[in-house]
């Protein structure tokens, strides 16, 4: 995983930092489409009212549209173990608040959400994410196995177009056992009731 540059240098290296990101994660072949560049740019949204979005409210408005979309922060910098680890990580806040530290926000809207952040930062409170996508106990779902045969880009298949969500949200019903199945019928993949289910 790409360690943040940025931690303790000043705005401008943050700047700098990102840019390099960017330009990183467009030579190889990031998330997001490329073509557009212009409607990369995240729409305003006001912070205060989530609940008219699609997805789950969640403690802070972290939004991937302005994150992996517009500043095309790549999915495995964050998800740094997607493709090691059945668990695909949530980031720290520490991993947050390497940018954050430095990065206040513009709009009054982002100021106040990072804010949130910060405050939990310094009281030393973990934020506690809703979670989107959760399948029963009774089932096994690897990450790695599937990021390594489809790829790092792979994410778009099963969680829907993540880098345009101001707000995450299901596409895929992933609690249908047909949506697995489906799948893995069509690449002549097992469908030993045994590797799915414990
Ligand atoms: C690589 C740098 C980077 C990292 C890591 C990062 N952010 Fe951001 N974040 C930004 C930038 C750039 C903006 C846009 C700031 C602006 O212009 O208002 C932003 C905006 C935000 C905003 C306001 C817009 C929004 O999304 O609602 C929030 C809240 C936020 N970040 C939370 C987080 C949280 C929580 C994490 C960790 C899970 C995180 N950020 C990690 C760079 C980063
Ligand atoms: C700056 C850090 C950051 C980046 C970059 C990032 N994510 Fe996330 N992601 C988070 C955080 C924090 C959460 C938990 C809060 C939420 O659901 O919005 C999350 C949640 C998710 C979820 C929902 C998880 C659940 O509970 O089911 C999915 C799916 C996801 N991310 C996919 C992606 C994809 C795909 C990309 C790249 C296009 C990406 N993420 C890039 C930080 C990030
Ligand atoms: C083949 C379908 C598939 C692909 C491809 C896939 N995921 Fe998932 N993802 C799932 C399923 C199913 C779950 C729920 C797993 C569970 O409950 O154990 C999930 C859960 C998650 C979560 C929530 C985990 C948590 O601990 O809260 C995140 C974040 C996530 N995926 C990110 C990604 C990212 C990033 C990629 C691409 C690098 C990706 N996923 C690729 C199916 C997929
Ligand atoms: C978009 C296609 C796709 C979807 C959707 C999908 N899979 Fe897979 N899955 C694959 C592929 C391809 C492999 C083969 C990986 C390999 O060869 O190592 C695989 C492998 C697996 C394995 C490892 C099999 C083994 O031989 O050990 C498990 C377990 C698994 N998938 C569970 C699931 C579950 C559970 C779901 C639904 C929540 C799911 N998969 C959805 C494509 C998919
Ligand atoms: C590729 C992965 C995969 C394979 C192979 C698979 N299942 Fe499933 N199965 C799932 C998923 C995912 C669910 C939905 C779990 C949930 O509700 O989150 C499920 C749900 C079920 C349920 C419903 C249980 C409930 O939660 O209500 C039964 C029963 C079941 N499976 C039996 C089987 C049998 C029998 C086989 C072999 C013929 C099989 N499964 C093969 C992934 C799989």
């Amino acid at each position: 995983m790409r360690k943040p540059v940025l931690i303790t240098l000043g705005a401008g290296a943050a700047a700098i930092g990102l840019a390099a990101l960017a330009i990183t994660s467009g030579r190889t072949g990031a998330q997001a489409p490329k073509s557009v560049a212009d409607s990369l740019k995240a729409p305003v949204l006001a912070a205060g009212d989530t609940s008219a979005l699609r997805g789950p409210r969640q403690p802070i408005f972290f939004r991937h549209d302005i994150h992996a979309g517009q500043f095309k922060i790549q999915c495995q910098y964050c998800h740094y173990s997607v493709a090691v680890s059945s668990e695909p990580g949530i980031p720290s806040m520490q991993t947050c608040m390497g940018c954050h530290n430095v990065i206040a926000g513009t709009d009054s809207s982002h100021k106040v959400e990072i804010k949130k952040l910060r405050d939990a930062s310094s009281q030393k409170k973990p934020i506690e994410w809703t979670r989107v996508h959760f399948v029963a106990r009774h089932v096994h779902f690897p990450h790695m196995r599937h990021i390594q045969v489809l790829g790092p880009n792979a994410c778009q298949t099963c969680h829907g177009d993540v880098a345009r969500m101001p707000q995450v949200y299901k596409v895929n019903n992933v609690n249908n056992m047909g949506f697995c199945i489906t799948c893995h019928e069509q690449r002549g993949v097992t469908r030993d009731c045994a590797v799915c289910h414990y």
